[in-house]
């Protein structure tokens, strides 16, 4: 069936010698093994093509070849985006943690499955796949015996470490879905997520270390729980000596897990069964519990994985993004582990102890893919290029940037310092929503050209489309519009929890027929793809979203009202600004309202959410049915006066010209300070 399939040895040696008759052929599947069964395709541009085209019959090859199944697939796909219904790869049966674990210690078991970069420099622990799935049944058998069921969810609650990807994989081995918080997030937040997901057992640690710094994990859950009826337990484990208080509803975690056996029967799961939820911002103050499923989220993240970055056996993948996030899940966990690659837990901060933290790591673990933020990378380049140049990054072969557009500057720097100028750049566009990457400069040809700061060549099976503000799709190059998905892919998110109808109403109905990401994008001249930014009313913070509704919700004493808006950042990228509405006759010092928003905001939602800027003003910019005008805020901020646009629904022009003026008077102000 696969003509040119052959041995991964002898696959590199063909390709490396160059002998075959049919070189171009082989030359292909020596690339992708699973190309050669399909017609026509010669070269990996012609690959791509057939992936949108035949993307049936793509996925269903790939989704063969890549999973490890109990019983097949009998239907590729059954979606239809106009009704928002995505299903892949019915009928099958597969266990997510066999796929991760299983089927690599059958071959390899003492390849390095995790390396724990901790927060402590130069103190990292290796784990191999024998070792990781002996902590994943362990674990898998806690749950089980303390009554966690197939269907249930757990929320883990807990900072990058080898017994948080043990937890994941746990749950997916017995068949509960998880759900990851950042553990940068507050009390308050954590609680509303437990109580959406109305899990019955948390998992986190007694302290969480990072930059040198202790946070109280445990308390943090404590004060959490305390709002959610629907916890019976949560299992701690000890990231360091130091003890916590105890209570009846909490379990020892490792004292559990050395009770346990070694050997856990993993549930059989239906492709479309729950795998995972994570929250992610929206343009309402309540944060969506995005769902994923098991068999389509795994091939599309272990695919992207092994693609995007070139990533071949053997080598040592750096994800330094934490778990909370989507990158943490598909690209530090699910992708590489799916992949039987060795990937590392990056439990510190860029600067800690110094700058150089990244450039030290990837000597000593002789990390081959580097996938970073740019936010980072900015802050970094701040501190001159020697906190790079003095490690050897000799091992590196590619680089990766994710989360936000990468500007120009910080491009070159990541390549010609970083990289050497050696190393392709891979800026990836995607989402918590897609699962994995959709556009990214590679895969394609070897030598095609990356253009900075641009993510420009969807992946296989991705057919990006740009809409005009009537909802036509735009077809000519040069040109910038709405960024959606015309095709389904595996990866892409299900539906968001107890909110079908929400799901629905913000991805499937802005553009029927077509998945709406949010984004704006620039097709150019020679059809790549570029980034703008977010069209709705969520901010990229560092990377991380948040919309400006969730910080808007905090109101204080002091204020009347507030609007919040995105703003360039020198660092962060995008900074939160907040306009500011003080209630009659109250009298208060800049200062103390500054301290205040930002403690409601730090304990609502998380610290990275906190107003940059905050601007009083006696009024916001309405419409006469009373809806803030941001787009005018935003051309305040920008000192786009010009491009105020249509001011006409505005119930009171005045309202603007004093946003003006305050806005020049703050400006003056921090130039001072
Ligand atoms: C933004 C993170 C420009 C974008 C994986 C998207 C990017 C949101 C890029 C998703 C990029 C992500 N260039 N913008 N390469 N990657 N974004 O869900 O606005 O945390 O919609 O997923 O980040 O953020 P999320």
């Amino acid at each position: 069936m696969w003509p040119c399939v052959v041995s991964s040895f002898s696959r590199r040696l063909v390709a490396s010698l160059g002998v075959c008759g049919r070189r171009k052929c082989c030359g292909t599947a020596a690339f992708m093994p699973e190309a050669p069964a399909f017609e026509g395709v010669r070269s990996r541009s012609e690959l791509r093509d057939f992936s949108v085209s035949d993307s049936e019959r793509f996925w269903a090859a790939v989704g063969n070849q890549r999973l490890s199944w109990i019983s097949p697939f009998h239907t590729v796909q059954d979606c239809d985006l106009t009704q928002g219904r995505i299903k892949w790869f019915e009928g099958g049966k597969l266990n997510v943690s066999v796929n991760c674990l299983d089927r690599h210690v059958h071959t390899s078991p003492d390849r390095v499955a995790l390396i724990w970069e901790r927060d402590e420099q130069g103190s990292e622990v290796k784990y191999t796949y024998r070792e990781l799935l002996e902590m994943t049944c362990r674990l898998g058998n806690v749950l089980r015996r303390r009554g966690v069921k197939r269907g249930d969810c757990v929320t883990i609650y807990m900072p990058t470490c080898p017994l948080a990807v043990a937890a994941m994989l746990a749950c997916a081995r017995i068949g509960a879905a998880h759900n990851v918080v950042f553990a940068g997030f507050s009390a308050d937040a954590l609680a509303e997520r437990i109580r959406d997901a109305e899990s019955n057992t948390v998992i986190t640690v007694n302290q969480g270390v990072r930059g040198g710094k202790f946070t109280e994990l445990k308390k943090t859950v404590d004060e959490a729980v305390q709002s959610c009826p629907s916890v019976q337990q949560v299992l701690v484990a000890m990231r360091t000596d130091t003890p916590v208080v105890m209570t009846a509803r909490d379990v020892a975690m490792e004292e559990e897990m050395l009770k346990e056996d070694v050997v856990c029967e993993p549930a059989v799961m239906n492709s479309e069964d729950v795998l995972f939820l994570l929250y992610t911002s929206g343009s309402t103050g309540k944060p969506k519990g995005i769902v994923h499923t098991q068999a389509g989220y795994l091939l599309y993240a272990a695919l992207t994985h092994r693609y995007v970055f070139s990533y071949h056996d053997g080598d040592v993948f750096g994800c330094v993004a934490d778990i909370g996030w989507i990158t943490g899940h598909s690209y530090t966990v699910y992708g590489p582990l799916a992949n039987g690659g060795t990937t590392v837990l990056f439990e510190s901060t860029p600067i800690y102890p110094d700058p150089g933290r990244y450039w030290n790591t990837v000597e000593r673990l002789k990390i081959n893919q580097f996938y970073g933020a740019p936010t980072a990378i900015r802050l970094l380049l701040k501190y001159g290029d020697h906190w790079v140049t003095k490690y050897d990054r000799s091992t590196l072969k590619t680089l990766g940037s994710v989360g936000e557009p990468i500007n120009t500057e910080a491009w070159e720097w990541y390549h010609r310092v970083v990289g050497d100028g050696r190393c392709p750049v891979v800026d990836t566009w995607w989402q918590t929503e897609t699962g994995g990457i959709c556009i990214a400069p590679r895969p394609s040809e070897p030598d095609a050209e990356i253009v900075p700061g641009m993510a420009m060549r969807p992946f296989f099976g991705i057919k990006p489309v740009l809409m005009d503000t009537e909802g036509k799709v735009l077809t000519s190059n040069n040109t910038s519009g709405a960024l959606c998905m015309a095709q389904p892919w595996p990866g892409m998110a299900r539906t968001i929890r107890n909110n079908h109808q929400r799901f629905i109403e913000t991805y499937y109905q802005p553009y029927p027929g077509y998945f709406f990401t949010g984004d704006g994008a620039y097709r150019s001249a020679q059809g790549y793809y570029q980034i703008t930014g977010r069209l709705d009313d969520v901010i990229n913070v560092s990377g991380h979203r948040i919309g400006t509704a969730e910080i808007e919700d905090n109101q204080c004493s002091a204020v009347a009202e507030s609007a919040v808006i995105g703003f360039s950042h020198d660092i962060k990228g995008e900074g939160v600004y907040a306009f500011v509405v003080l209630k009659k006759n109250i009298d208060i010092k800049e200062d103390d309202l500054s301290r205040q928003l930002n403690k409601m905001v730090s304990k609502k939602i998380a610290k990275y959410a906190c107003p940059d800027v905050i601007q009083l003003a006696n009024r916001l910019p309405k419409t006469r049915s009373g809806k803030i005008m941001r787009r005018v805020l935003r051309k305040v901020v920008e000192r786009d006066l010009d491009g105020l646009g249509d001011l006409s629904t505005l119930d009171d022009p005045t309202a603007v010209q004093e946003i003006v003026e305050g806005h020049n008077k703050n400006s003056a102000q921090r130039a001072l300070k």
